[in-house]
């Protein structure tokens, strides 16, 4: 079997990494691939604004299918092209897309499927904006409500903040196009729970419930990030939190994708708000989740690749099981490149620790210097590194340490992944 990955993160080289255990004999294309996923598949340089490009590989090499990764092609419209020219592909289409792309679609359809998530108004004038704060309390959150990379949202302590929020959003646009038009969501307190689903449109698989710290420094504080860490499992997500995730928010959203005539096949991410009230959405994502892939692969004890097969060539899941998860715990740590989120610096040489036992790096932001062949960072998350332990405190450790020996100029890491389980006390002897 051949499959072709798109994107060149750590979650890819997560993926790909499963892939290739699910089946050694995988023959595995990375486009553009990273020099972690380069030592057991082949790269090939490509250019993810250029969607023929992509399909021209993947009818060249004769893929058996394609898993996208992030989420720009498929806004782009991926899997629409994919589709139009008979390429097995595992993801959504541009319009099922629009449930991350579209912060106001995903909105509206929530409301319409009465799946439970905070109030909001949209809008796209700063001054009627500003007036409509008046309806929320402080804190209160402002959203662009196009793609912004994770970092289109500023949770507002006062009025003052929230306006400048508006400001900076509609005036500035320090968001571009994606914050044209803006969100003014109600501020929801509780803890957040990442729930992935695989569906064929249909039915829905839930994976492992995992947790992210998207801030970017320890005790969950400072800028928004991509993500800085993640581990799994959390005792938050509790069977009945997650059956009743899957009944009152994944199963009603895809519903009504299939009712506006969008149905949404691939990974289905719904970003989870724990609140006193149950389960709320804060938002929804149209793939993987990123670090929490690198953090849930190496739990996953059955085949992945069965599934995504199953969804890529357009079947069904009915003859698939709920996934099998090794009883213990994973934590990723984010290795950073200096002056992240805001302006990561690249061409740091970066120095690898030993290989260690129970410990899988797997690279984002890195490139081979072509002149030195020397690893050296090359965007804002440099590194993930996952380690597996029966405890999630012995993991967090694993994890910490290794992360710590990794070397390169002006490196940012939380040495705190995974506190908030361990301050509960689960799952630690
Ligand atoms: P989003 O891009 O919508 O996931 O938002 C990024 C982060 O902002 C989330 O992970 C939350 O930590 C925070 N956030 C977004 N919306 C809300 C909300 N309504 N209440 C509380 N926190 C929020
Ligand atoms: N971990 C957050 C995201 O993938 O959007």
């Amino acid at each position: 079997m051949k499959v072709l990955i798109v994107g060149g993160g750590g979650r890819e080289h997560a993926l790909a990494w499963k892939l290739r255990r699910d089946d050694p004999n995988l023959e595995l294309i990375a486009a553009p691939g990273n020099p972690g996923i380069a030592s057991f598949a082949r790269c090939v340089p490509m250019d993810l604004d250029k969607l023929k490009d992509v399909a021209q590989l993947a009818e060249e090499e004769l893929v058996d299918l394609t898993i996208v990764g992030p989420e720009t092609p498929l806004e782009a419209g991926i899997v629409n092209l994919f589709r139009t020219r008979g390429l097995p592909i595992f993801g959504p289409t541009r319009e099922a897309a629009r449930i991350e792309t579209s912060k106001r679609f995903a909105k509206e359809l929530m409301v319409r499927a009465g799946i439970p998530t905070a109030r909001a108004v949209q809008h796209s004038d700063a001054k009627e904006a500003k007036a409509a704060l008046a309806d929320f309390g402080s804190p209160v959150v402002i959203k662009a409500s196009g793609l912004a990379g994770g970092k289109g949202v500023i949770v507002a302590q006062s009025v003052v903040e929230a306006e400048r929020a508006i400001d900076a959003m509609l005036g500035d646009r320090i968001f571009g196009a994606a914050g044209r038009e803006i969100l003014i969501e109600e501020f929801m307190e509780g803890e957040e729970v990442s729930l992935f689903a695989i569906t064929d449109g249909q039915q829905a698989l839930p994976l492992l419930a995992a947790q992210d710290h998207k801030r970017l420094h320890e005790g969950d504080f400072g800028p928004n990030t991509g993500g800085m860490g993640a581990y799994a499992p959390t005792s938050l997500a509790t069977p009945e939190l997650v059956a009743r995730s899957m009944s009152e928010i994944v199963r009603p959203a895809l519903a009504a994708l299939r009712d506006a005539g969008s149905t949404f096949t691939g990974l289905l991410y719904a970003g989870l708000m724990s609140t006193r009230d149950g389960p709320k959405v804060v938002e929804f994502n149209c793939r993987f989740g990123d670090p929490e892939t690198q953090a849930l692969m190496p739990l996953m004890d059955s085949s992945l690749l069965e599934l995504i097969a199953a969804v890529a060539g357009g079947g069904s899941l009915s003859r698939t099981k709920v996934p099998d998860w090794k009883p213990l715990s994973s934590v990723t740590t984010v290795v950073a490149a200096a002056g992240y989120p805001n302006e990561p610096r690249t061409g740091d040489t970066i120095q690898l620790p030993p290989p260690e036992e129970g410990v899988e790096i797997f690279h984002a932001g890195t490139a081979l210097n072509p002149w030195t062949n020397e690893l050296v960072t090359a965007g804002g998350r440099v590194l993930s590194v996952t380690a597996v332990a029966p405890t999630l405190i012995e993991a967090a450790e694993l994890s910490r340490s290794h992360a710590e020996q990794v070397s390169f100029k002006g490196k940012q890491l939380r040495r705190d992944i995974g506190w908030r389980e361990v301050t509960r006390g689960a799952r630690t002897t």
